[in-house]
């Protein structure tokens, strides 16, 4: 009997219990019911009648200790319990980690800015493909084959195929193919503004690129006359360069307006860099517009007859420059952090 005393005395002392499961184990071994030693006071009856009073005493003894354990070993688990609890929560006294947040590109900030007006005008925001064909970024639009005017603007072709002539095909080198594509699709009345990328074979410098932005706009329905195209103007410079702004509409030509205009903005002369944007005028262009040709209405199945309507084309780097007085459009694509990180404010 003193021989199993001792065994369990000792076994209890070195126990260790490293989770609730072990705990269990402990308490089912050595204080439950069925513990060994309850086991033990089972055998209490073979005991010699003259031992039973320091047999119970020591097996009393091996039972508290039991008991003194067992609460040792919950204190023990529950002291590293709530140690990593501690160590869960963060600590709200330190000072943040490094939060860098990203900026939204210029270009798309002022895109947005031009979408978000215009839409408070009435007007939807349409998107076209990118890769054209001749029909819609020339044809469409009253530019006739071997015309000049095809000339304005540097085209990017798509090779030639030399089974199958693909030169009709070319990287679109203004948004007013979208245009053709929306009349073509749908009947008057029309109110959208078309903006996306366009290329044209451009060396790059400070003021051209090959690939830009356009944002178009297109008005159709009966009785909209050149008036409506100017107000609509002016109050679209207003809104994003302020109620003070002044615009002014140089007569132009475009093979798809008639009549035609360059749109300008008042912007100043008050700095040397103010004279240096405008060239001495204070004038800056930022795009072309005009009443649509009845021929090219006519092209896209519309009765010109009926049907009036304005549009306008106009860059989109350009409107940025102004806004934030930018001097170098490659800066828009050369995605240097420190010019992109200026903007993170006008987010
Ligand atoms: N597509 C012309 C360009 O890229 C700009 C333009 C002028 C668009 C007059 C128009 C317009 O819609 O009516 O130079």
């Amino acid at each position: 009997m003193d021989e199993k005393i001792n065994a369990i005395l000792k076994e209890i002392a070195q126990y260790t219990a490293a989770d609730d499961d072990a705990l269990e184990d402990y308490r089912m071994r050595f204080i439950s019911r069925k513990s060994v030693i309850g086991e033990l006071f089972g055998e209490m009856k073979n005991v010699a009648p003259e031992d039973r009073k320091a047999t119970g005493a020591k097996l009393n003894t091996v039972k508290n200790a039991a008991q003194d354990k067992f609460q040792a070993l919950i204190d023990a688990l529950e002291q590293q319990i709530s140690g990593q609890a501690v160590h869960d929560v963060p600590d709200l006294t330190l000072p943040p980690p490094d939060a860098t947040i990203g900026a939204i590109h210029p270009l798309t900030q002022v895109r947005n800015r031009i979408v978000n007006i215009f839409e408070r005008m009435g007007f939807n925001t349409v998107d076209g493909p990118e890769v054209e064909d001749d029909w819609h970024n020339f044809t469409a639009l009253n530019f006739p084959p071997n015309h000049p005017a095809r000339e304005m603007q540097d085209t990017f072709f798509i090779e030639k195929d030399r089974a199958e002539d693909h030169s009709d095909i070319v990287l679109r080198t203004h948004t007013s193919s979208v245009q053709v594509r929306l009349m073509e699709t749908q009947q008057p009345p029309i109110r959208a503004i078309m903006p996306g990328r366009v290329y044209r074979n451009e060396a790059i410098s400070a003021r051209a690129h090959c690939v830009f932005h356009q944002v178009e706009g297109l008005y159709i329905d009966r009785h909209v006359s050149f008036a409506d195209l100017k107000q609509t103007l002016l109050h679209f410079a207003q809104e994003l360069y302020g109620k003070e702004t002044k615009i002014r509409l140089r007569p132009s030509y475009f093979p798809f307006t008639e009549p035609s205009a360059e749109l300008d903005i008042y912007w100043g002369t008050a700095t040397e860099a103010d004279r240096r944007v405008t060239k001495g005028t204070g004038w800056l262009e930022i795009g072309g517009c005009g009443m649509v040709d009845p021929n090219v209405l006519e092209n896209c199945g519309i009765d010109s007859q009926e049907f009036t309507g304005f549009a306008f084309g106009m860059g989109i780097e350009r409107m940025a420059m102004i806004k934030y007085q930018i001097k170098d459009l490659r800066l828009f694509t050369e995605n240097d952090v420190r010019f992109l990180k200026q903007f993170t404010a006008f987010n």
